[in-house]
Formats: C-alpha cells, structure tokens, sequence
C-alpha cells in the first residue's frame, strides 16, 4: 500500500494535463512505436467519450507520454501508458502513474489493477516500483505477432 500526497514530480520541463481531441495524432504516434498491437485514434476517442481519465505529459509544448485509467465503483483500472521512446528512462512514467494514484486516492478509491504483458519485463519492473503486486494471470491474453501472450494481472492498494 501506498499512500502519495505530493503533487506530481515531473523533472523540470516536464508538465501534465488532460488529454484532448487534438492530442489523438500524437498520442497514437507514440503508442504505435511502443507497442507491439497499438490502439488505434478510434479507441481513444472512445476512451474519451466512456469518460476515462485521459492525460498527457508535454516537453516544450510536444506531447511525449499518456496514460488511460477508468474507474468503477472504488476501483482503478490503468488501461494504457506509454513514454515516447526518446523520452523513456527519464521518471516520467513513475511520475504519470504517481499521479493517477494520488488523483484516485482524493477520489477514495481503494484499489487499481492493470494488465501487463508477461514479456514486458521493463514495465513489470515499473509497476513493482510503485508498489504493485502480481496476483494472478490471463492466459493469452495478448496479441503478439506469432501467436498470443500470457497477461499478468497486478494490483496496487490505495489506502
Ligand atoms: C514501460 C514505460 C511506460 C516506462 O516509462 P519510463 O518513463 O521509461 O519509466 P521511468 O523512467 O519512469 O522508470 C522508472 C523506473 O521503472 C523501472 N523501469 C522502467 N523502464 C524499465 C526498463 N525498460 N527496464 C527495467 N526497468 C525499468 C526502473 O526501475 C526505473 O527507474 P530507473 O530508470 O531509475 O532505473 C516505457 O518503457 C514504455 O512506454 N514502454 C512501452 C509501452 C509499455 O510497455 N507500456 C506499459 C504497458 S502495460
């Protein structure tokens, strides 16, 4: 369990706020180079219009992150993140995904899950960081370009 009130810690330069309509290209661009079966612009409309919370992190006014989180009666689910690769290594995930923490906990959620790919050893990495735990596996849950993948299921408590 963590529980984080400090506001967002973005390195200097670094600045979060609300994704927009006009954000969609940029977002895309960085999903399509980082993941292996990208959303397209349509599932983040929809993300939009299922009122997700939707954010991006900029670098002189360039968008070089997002993250997606839904939320349903007191739980978090984070959907998506992604760091444009030139950006990476930098805390801006740790620092996007702190945020979104903190912004569930004011909200009084008590739990946030995600879903991450077993391979995706840097992200798994990421998430135990910031706390989370493995409880349990999907079985080929993803896509991959030769088959399908196991999924990891993690969960962080927010209080
Ligand atoms: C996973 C991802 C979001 C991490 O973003 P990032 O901004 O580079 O991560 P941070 O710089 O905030 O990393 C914080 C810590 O997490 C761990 N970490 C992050 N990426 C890692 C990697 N590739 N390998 C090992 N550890 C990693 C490290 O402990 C790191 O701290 P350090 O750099 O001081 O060692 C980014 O690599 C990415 O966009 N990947 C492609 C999309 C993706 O996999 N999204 C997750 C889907 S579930």
């Amino acid at each position: 369990m963590v529980f984080i009130s400090a506001m967002a810690e973005f390195h200097a330069g670094f600045c979060s706020r609300p994704m927009t309509d006009a954000d969609i290209d940029a977002v895309v661009a960085i999903e399509e180079a980082s993941q292996p079966t990208p959303w397209s612009a349509q599932v983040f409309r929809d993300c939009f219009t299922s009122g997700y919370r939707c954010d991006v992190v900029t670098r002189d006014e360039q968008v070089v992150a997002f993250i997606v989180v839904s939320w349903v009666l007191d739980e978090a689910h984070l959907l998506n993140v992604a760091v444009a690769p030139a950006m990476q290594r930098r805390g801006v995930a740790w620092a996007l995904i702190r945020d979104s923490i903190r912004r569930c906990q004011e909200r009084g959620l008590t739990q946030m899950y995600l879903e991450v790919r077993e391979s995706n050893t840097g992200a798994r990495a990421l998430y135990a960081h910031l706390g989370f735990e493995e409880i349990g596996q999907r079985r080929n849950y993803y896509r991959t370009v030769g088959g399908r993948e196991n999924a990891v299921l993690m969960m962080l408590g927010l209080r």
